[in-house]
């Protein structure tokens, strides 16, 4: 399916409704939700988090991510030249896109490697020698892989190639066939880990972490990081909702698609913390254990299940699934950009993108062995790049995506895009949008970024 572009060429787009909702569900779902969104809330102190994860869902993501989805659409471009045509000529609007394609390759930087630590998992588990519910045992399991420079960089490496591979293919064919038959049994497995987690001996005490808040835990920087989910959640604040958003139809209803996205993304989240806080009670493992969560307590979970080992293989399988999605909708960032502003072409800007992150990516999938102990600001290179791009570039993106939308661009231009074909019936919501855009948002962004990072 061809969509025309403004510049008059034909571009690949989403080829259906449901692959459009499909593959950028695809983008927001990933290990965000089961490896992240656990981690990050149960360091952060559990329930507390979770409501400030809210707010900043509700008061930042979904405006952004409803701008960007209209921009993207509007232009039809990459994020470069979106930014360009949509900006008044001479001022410098695409720098946002610029500095999308930098946040995108250093996500993608230690992104792939917790991919390839899933991946890992999958073929361990196919071996069964992860299957314990004794903590002692999953964490050295997952310490010694993390550990071991060859298997990191090796798993990276494979990782990569597949994205690769798939992105070959285009949009249509690659992006929105993979997602469009896999994200739907995510949903299923899930629900049976977490029904089998919250029937384990002690389940409550993790519900309670989950859903009982504990206003002392919450601090600056812990909003910040709340905050900083909530873009990295949503794949927004660097253009890869622009990008999709380039792929929309143009009957397509925007905020109703968004809206559809948040909910089912956090659903998915929600689920992954109940398969795996009740667990982290029960077990006696630590609710603030950091990345290795993920990877230490589900093996436990499925240890105590029947069937565990044909479901532990599952759950792997369908975690590598969903990162491959969002892994896909990182790149696209650089390869459109390439292909849109360079005219190089798209296998040429794909393997071009792959071997700068297989040389940026290896500085992460070193960080906990070879260089575990060259930090920069006390981080190593994998949580640098965490923290960056999720506390720092997504926020600032979403900042200027906010005043563009809002200042430059403005309240008539907006009501066009998102009135799907020339029928308007949601100038209520543009008006609420656009209030929210103009100030509310950027300077929410701003207080949160100022305060977390100790700067007032
Ligand atoms: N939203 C993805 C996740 O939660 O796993 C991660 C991500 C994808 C972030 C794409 C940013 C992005 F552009």
């Amino acid at each position: 399916h061809a969509a025309t572009a403004a510049t008059g060429k034909t571009r690949d787009a989403f080829s259906s409704s449901f692959g459009v909702l499909a593959a950028t569900l695809g983008s927001a779902v990933g290990l965000g939700n089961i490896w992240k969104f656990p981690y990050v809330t149960g360091a952060n102190g559990g329930a507390g988090f979770l409501v400030i994860y809210l707010l900043a869902t509700l008061l930042v993501g979904l405006p952004v991510m409803i701008s960007e989805i209209m921009l993207g659409r509007k232009a039809k471009s990459d994020v470069v030249t979106t930014l360009r045509t949509l900006a008044p000529a001479g001022q410098p609007w695409w720098l946002i896109g610029a500095f999308g394609v930098v946040a995108a390759f250093l996500i993608m930087a230690f992104y792939t490697e917790v991919a390839a630590w899933v991946f890992a998992y999958v073929f361990k588990a196919l071996r069964g020698d992860i299957l314990s519910s004794n903590p002692a045992v999953t964490s050295a399991a997952f310490k010694g892989l993390i550990s071991d420079p060859v298997q990191s960089l090796l798993w990276q490496w494979g990782v990569l190639l597949l994205i690769g591979g798939i992105l070959l293919f285009g949009v249509a064919k690659g992006i929105e066939a993979v997602t469009k038959k896999l994200m739907p049994l995510l949903f299923v497995l899930l629900l049976v880990i977490g029904a089998r987690s919250l029937t384990l001996p002690g389940a409550a005490q993790g519900l309670s972490f989950l859903f009982t808040p504990d206003w002392s835990k919450i601090s600056g920087e812990v909003v910040l990081v709340a905050m900083g989910l909530a873009f990295f959640k949503l794949s927004i604040g660097m253009g890869t909702m622009i990008t999709y958003g380039s792929y929309f139809r143009d009957d397509q209803n925007i905020p109703t698609t968004t809206l559809r996205v948040m909910s089912a993304d956090l659903f998915v989240s929600m689920l992954a913390g109940i398969a795996i806080f009740p667990a982290v009670f029960s077990f006696g493992f630590q609710p603030g254990a950091g990345p290795a969560l993920l990877f230490i307590t589900i093996p436990a979970v499925f240890a105590s299940m029947p069937f565990g080992h044909v479901f532990m293989v599952l759950f792997f399988v369908l975690a590598a699934v969903a990162a491959t999605g969002a892994m896909l909708s990182l790149l696209e960032v650089p390869v459109s950009v390439m292909v849109g502003r360079f005219c190089i072409s798209r296998p040429r800007a794909t393997l071009l993108n792959l071997l700068l992150l297989g040389l940026i990516g290896s500085s992460c999938a070193l960080s906990n062995s070879v260089l575990a102990d060259v930090k920069l600001f006390g981080m190593t290179f994998f949580d640098l790049f965490d923290y960056l791009t999720s506390n720092v570039l997504l926020p600032l993106g979403g900042i200027f995506i906010c005043l563009f939308v809002a200042w430059v661009w403005g309240k008539q231009r907006m009501m066009e895009a998102l009135s799907n074909q020339g029928v308007l019936d949601n100038g209520w919501i543009v008006k609420g949008l656009h209030g929210l855009l103009k100030l509310v948002t950027p300077l929410l962004i701003l207080l949160v970024m100022f305060k977390g990072l100790g700067l007032i």
